[in-house]
């Protein structure tokens, strides 16, 4: 890839353009992708973005150093709530542009009366994510984690790696929008018999051959279910004790969606009890204090997160659903685009 201001990101991670923009919790793989574009698109119209690459996050705390910025660009753990629209308002900010689908860390009342407008990237290769639940099923499945060890290590013994045939089970898919659509679109391709639920109900999904049934239905007759609906306050803790208690016995469940979602005092007392027999998560309540960071030098605090990766049948993998070039080049694309037009999702 070509970036020809690469140099001037290592040195003071600014360049010097005209509309003044601040990029948050960004990392070196992500700059670079922002740098090419910014480039290109200032070519075509000069002077167009002026971008600065914070690698802390946004917040209440840090807020102040949006000063002078026009618009900001935040991530999936900035806390964009209304303390921190507050100050953005102060500092003469126009526009959040969230380089991500969700948008549940943004308080978007806050927004619009402080008159900040608010884009996010609705769509972007949902595939993306939907290649990952699968990766995190069949990891599962035929337990490819451990069997990556045992062969390093010279044992071929297969006791404890069994894993069952996809072709033919109950998969329950809930949410059935970008990502849970191409997530029963591989489903299907791989012989399973798809239930749904979403409280919008949508023919194309009926058409490809899955059937949408109520959520007390989907959680009784899945043997894996996977989460694809945004976190918002009804599906606040969807997965709780009563929904696990209505699962079947050895359930695997897959959230590649929002932390929220699960209850994880919930999720570990079933994983105890056996009642869950495979969870994989690519995403965590309180990942904002972990995930995104190298914290293998840290005594980790989270003790509810450390119970979870004690057990051999859990597989968490830090917020990457979305981590392909494709798939951030194209974020990338539309959050630039975004800022252009000024966007508004209030
Ligand atoms: P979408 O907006 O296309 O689809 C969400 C679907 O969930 C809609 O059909 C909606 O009707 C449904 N829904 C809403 N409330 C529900 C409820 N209580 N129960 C069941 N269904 C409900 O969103 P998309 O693009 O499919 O993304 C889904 C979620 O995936 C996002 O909200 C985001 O949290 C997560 N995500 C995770 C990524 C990762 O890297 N792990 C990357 C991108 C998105």
């Amino acid at each position: 890839m070509n970036i020809k201001n690469s140099e001037k990101i290592d040195s003071e991670h600014n360049v010097s353009y005209k509309k003044n923009v601040a990029f948050f919790s960004t990392r070196p793989y992500e700059q670079s992708v922002y740098v090419s574009l910014i480039d290109a698109l200032n070519e075509d119209s000069p002077h167009s973005i002026n971008a600065t690459f914070f690698d802390h996050p946004l917040n209440p705390s840090t807020a102040a150093s949006c000063n002078g910025f026009t618009d900001i660009v935040v991530f999936v753990n900035d806390d964009v709530s209304a303390s921190t629209v507050d100050a953005l308002r102060h500092c003469g900010v126009k526009h959040i542009a969230l380089r991500c689908a969700g948008f549940n860390n943004v308080d978007i009342d806050a927004a619009k009366n402080a008159d900040i407008t608010v884009s996010r990237v609705p769509a972007y290769s949902p595939e993306t994510v939907a290649e990952h639940t699968l990766a995190l099923i069949l990891t599962l499945n035929r337990k490819t984690h451990k069997a990556y060890n045992r062969v390093r290590e010279g044992n071929f013994n297969l006791q404890g790696l069994m894993g069952f045939t996809l072709h033919g089970k109950t998969v329950g898919v809930i949410g059935t929008g970008k990502i849970g659509k191409a997530v029963i679109r591989i489903l299907l391709g791989f012989g399973c018999n798809v239930l749904c639920f979403d409280p919008y109900e949508d023919k194309a999904i009926t058409d490809l051959g899955a059937h949408y049934v109520s959520l007390d239905t989907l959680l009784e007759e899945s043997i894996i279910i996977t989460l694809h609906c945004p976190l918002n306050e009804q599906s606040h803790h969807i997965i709780n004790a009563d929904s696990i208690d209505k699962m079947p016995d050895g359930v695997m469940l897959i959230n590649t969606s929002r932390g929220g979602l699960v209850d994880d005092s919930a999720i570990i007392k079933a994983l105890k009890s056996k009642k869950i027999g495979y969870l994989g998560l690519d995403v965590y309540e309180r990942e904002s204090e972990l995930f995104f960071t190298d914290h293998s030098h840290d005594i980790i605090q989270d003790d509810v997160f450390q119970r979870l990766t004690t057990f051999p049948n859990v597989v968490i993998t830090g917020h990457q659903g979305f981590f392909t070039q494709e798939a951030l080049e194209e974020i990338a694309a539309i959050t630039l685009r975004n800022i252009m037009d000024g966007k508004n999702i209030t």
